[in-house]
């Protein structure tokens, strides 16, 4: 008799048509910026009633497979004292659990960066598992610059992200591996097309020399799209040069992959998440979203502290949710 182990299960729980994930893994301090954006305070307690207004949003669960939540949050509690991690279960959704601990410069250098929190992260990974944790994410970002990055900060963080992944499949935990191109700049999409080549491409040796099958992984990149202040092109263009760029690197047992926003707007991101996954019908893997600021901006700059806004701002989360929802599976309408 067949029978999953319980990665491949939870690969397959997260990996639901019409749900994606929701990124709400920001740090204390990155959360932080956003508030400070829309004029919210950073305490313990404006962080918790943000939170406590994502995941009590009524019926999310039928957008959302699964939370990537942060130390905090994990062990928060709503204002009822009900901990966030049981309401998410209660609702059928996958906990996970962000265990990087951040960046720092990589060699001194200033534009390079290095993921921080390899070390004591199999007993953080053991204590996340036990508050119900069953998927971790680690986050690699490579910035665009004239000679980066560099073949050693490629070597070096993608063999982070491999040594992660090992040790998250270690503790029965699906390791969402995240390799981030961001978007800073003024390069044009063949930049980020070339760069995202070179950044998978070190992803998957690094994978194999670990021994990390691509089957018990799910891929976390950034869609190929032009720096934020360069040649704007059309969904179409991104689409084939998302498509094209994973097709010649991305193992075809890779179960599934997972976007990130990166900053772009909501309806951005949809639409181009729309135009990868009608590009892309064809491909292997199962295309899915984990956003951030993408499935957040409206409902935080909607509540932005206030009581009175709560309902309102849960109703523009659900609705971009679904929205979300309806581009990963080709039926994004704009209005
Ligand atoms: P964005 O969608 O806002 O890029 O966040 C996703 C994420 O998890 C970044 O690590």
């Amino acid at each position: 008799m067949f029978s999953f182990s319980p990665v491949l299960k939870t690969i397959k729980q997260i990996l639901t048509p019409h749900k994606g994930i929701l990124a709400a893994d920001e740090t204390p301090a990155t959360l932080g910026k956003r508030f400070a954006a829309v004029g919210i305070e950073n305490t313990v307690e404006n962080r918790r009633a943000y939170r406590e207004i994502l995941f009590t949003t009524p019926n999310i669960e039928n957008y959302i497979s699964g939370v990537i939540l942060q130390d905090e949050t994990i062990r928060q509690t709503t204002s009822g004292g009900l901990f966030f991690r049981d309401i998410l279960q209660k609702k059928g959704i996958v906990l996970g659990i962000k265990v990087d601990q951040g960046l720092a410069p990589f060699n001194n250098s200033t534009n390079e960066k290095i993921t921080q929190g390899i070390e004591g992260l199999d007993r953080r990974l053991e204590e996340y598992y036990s508050m119900g944790a069953r998927f971790a994410k680690w986050r690699a970002v490579f910035a665009i610059g004239t000679s980066t990055p560099s073949k050693e900060c490629l070597a070096a963080n993608t063999h982070l992200l491999a040594v992660f992944a090992k040790l998250c499949l270690k503790r029965s935990m699906v390791p969402i591996v995240e390799p981030e191109v961001l978007q800073d700049g003024d390069h044009d999409i063949n930049v980020t097309f070339e760069t995202t080549k070179k950044v998978l491409t070190s992803v998957f040796l690094a994978l194999a020399d670990e021994g990390v099958s691509a089957k018990k992984i799910i891929l976390k990149p950034n869609m190929v799209v032009p720096g934020e202040n360069g040649p704007v092109v059309l969904p179409e263009v991104v689409a084939e040069k998302t498509v094209e760029c994973f097709k010649t690197i991305i193992p075809e047992s890779l179960p599934g992959i997972v976007f990130l926003s990166g900053g772009q707007s909501e309806e951005a991101a949809c639409i181009n998440l729309q135009a990868i996954v009608q590009y892309g019908k064809q491909c292997p893997w199962q295309w899915s979203f984990s956003f951030g600021r993408a499935l957040q901006n409206s409902a935080l700059q909607t509540w932005a502290g206030k009581k009175e806004q709560v309902d309102g701002a849960q109703a523009l989360f659900l609705r971009r949710a679904m929205m979300t929802s309806d581009a990963k599976e080709g039926e994004y309408q704009t209005f």
